[in-house]
């Protein structure tokens, strides 16, 4: 009954017609800006806009899949009362499970490398949520394996979404933020860039885009190689390709390396007054790349989430250095 009135729609408010009946109800329909001042020689003929899913209530783009899966299993009778929402995950995930299992009473239940960032491992603990630390020199593929000894171990215990195999990941981003683009930018966007962990948002958003354009062009951001140092992201060459990454539907893919994300990052910060975290940056930079290509154009180019989740990673050594960047 409580899940119900949460994910509910708004019909007729009870408090004024500016009142949502849950934080439910905030996911999605985040901003699009104009990068005005991080253009590195793109011809003024080409038109960067960034997507702010740090706006979404639990502070990334992973707040759509997560309330995405969940509708999904409780849909499919897959999620009851009684049972425990259970996942491995990076950070982001973990937190919007953890936000929307709090809004809906659902006990959550996360598996993630002992190194994530101190803040996600405390935003986590806020919304309620246990932690798991799996091993953290096995990345976010150490967290997926110890996520599934403990699944099989009382499999009817849990609710595992299972955002690498779970087509409602990429089916949040293409009901949603395909079409918030879409409509954001009249039409007009000719290139979509996202940088990729689990691929849901690439995919998901890239197929609605195609199907409304199929000239517009879908290009992944990926770290260059297996050791980087953009949480969230994965060098698939060198990982558990997710079940719902499908490289052929992708235009393009052009590898990051860290440090120059890491600097686009500060110089966003500086120069666009937008602190995002560090897939932002590497998601500009393989944007950057592609808009420097072209004479005209309409870029728009996903930033995940915002840079006061990391201040307490590298991410903020860089950026805090005496004369630094
Ligand atoms: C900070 C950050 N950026 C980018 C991504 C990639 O998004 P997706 O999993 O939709 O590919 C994630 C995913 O976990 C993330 O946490």
């Amino acid at each position: 009954m409580l899940a119900r009135a949460a994910l509910a729609r708004p019909t007729s408010p009870s408090v004024g017609p500016l009142a949502v009946p849950s934080a439910l109800q905030l996911v999605g329909n985040t901003p699009l800006v104009e990068i005005v001042k991080v253009r590195d020689g793109v011809m003024p003929g080409v038109r960067l806009y960034a997507k702010l899913e740090g706006f979404n209530p639990g502070g990334s783009v992973k707040d759509r899949p997560a309330l995405k899966m969940i509708e999904d299993g409780l849909a499919t009778g897959r999620l009851v009362p009684g049972k425990t929402i259970l996942d491995s995950t990076s950070g982001n995930t973990g937190i919007a499970l953890a936000m929307v299992g709090a809004a809906l009473g659902y006990p959550v239940e996360l598996v993630m490398p002992g190194n994530v960032s101190a803040e996600r491992k405390k935003i986590v603990a806020a919304f309620g949520a246990k932690v798991i630390y799996s091993d953290p020199l096995e990345g976010s593929d150490g967290a997926i394996r110890l996520c599934r000894r403990i699944l099989a171990e009382a499999p009817e215990r849990y609710f595992k979404p299972d955002q690498y195999n779970n087509p409602a990941n990429s089916l949040a981003h293409y009901e949603t933020t395909g079409p918030e683009i879409w409509r954001q930018t009249e039409g007009r966007v000719t290139h979509f860039v996202a940088a990729i962990g689990t691929g849901g948002t690439i995919m998901g958003t890239g197929r609605y885009l195609k199907e409304r354009n199929p000239a517009i062009q879908v290009i992944a951001a990926e770290p260059e190689d297996a050791f980087h140092g953009l949480e969230g992201l994965k060098h698939m060459a060198s990982s558990i390709v997710p079940g719902i990454f499908h490289e052929e539907e992708l235009d393009r893919k052009i590898g990051v390396a860290t440090d120059p994300a890491y600097d686009l990052v500060y110089r966003v910060g500086r120069e666009e007054g937008l602190l995002v975290g560090q897939s932002s940056g590497a998601a500009l930079l393989a944007a950057l790349e592609v808009a420097r290509t072209l004479r005209e154009g309409t870029l728009v180019v996903l930033f995940p989430d915002l840079g006061d989740r990391y201040l307490s990673t590298t991410l903020w050594l860089g950026w805090s250095k005496p004369g630094g960047p």
